[in-house]
């Protein structure tokens, strides 16, 4: 089965673009992420993510999580969970899940903070020319 690699540009379902870096030979990697969607439906600006891939890396279709901070715009963090796959048609493709954490301003709205969701990330095309 061919390997699933990580690196690169991608784009989810929603439209956000995603680009990782190289991966380190300890399978950290560091990328920055444009949302297309936020909390307060407001302008985005892009956001630095870090994270790591299953070590050791044998696997073809590596499980793999990384931490977006919305610093620049937003007291929220994202963190997100998932599995690189090639499909049937031999495309990559990234399943995740993810929870956003915002910050609220008591214990007592605490309850509320979290939201849960899945994003599949696909490899975006550079147009030529
Ligand atoms: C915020 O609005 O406070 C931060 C931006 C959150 C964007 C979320 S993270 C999960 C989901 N997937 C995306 O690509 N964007 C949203």
């Amino acid at each position: 089965e061919r390997k699933c690699q990580l690196s690169g540009l991608w784009r989810n379902e929603q439209d956000s673009l995603m680009e990782i870096s190289a991966l380190a030979d300890d399978g950290g990697f560091q990328g920055e992420y444009l949302t297309r969607v936020t909390l307060a439906g407001g302008c985005t600006h892009v956001s630095p993510l870090r994270g790591a891939q299953h070590q050791p890396s044998e696997a073809a279709w590596p499980t793999f999580a990384f931490t977006v901070w919305w610093d620049t715009f937003s007291n929220a963090t994202t963190v997100f969970a998932g599995q690189c796959f090639v499909d049937a048609s031999g495309r990559e493709m990234l399943s995740t899940m993810w929870l956003l954490r915002e910050a609220v301003g008591s214990l007592e709205e605490d309850w509320k903070a979290t939201r849960v969701g899945r994003n599949v990330f696909t490899r975006k095309r550079i147009p030529k020319g």
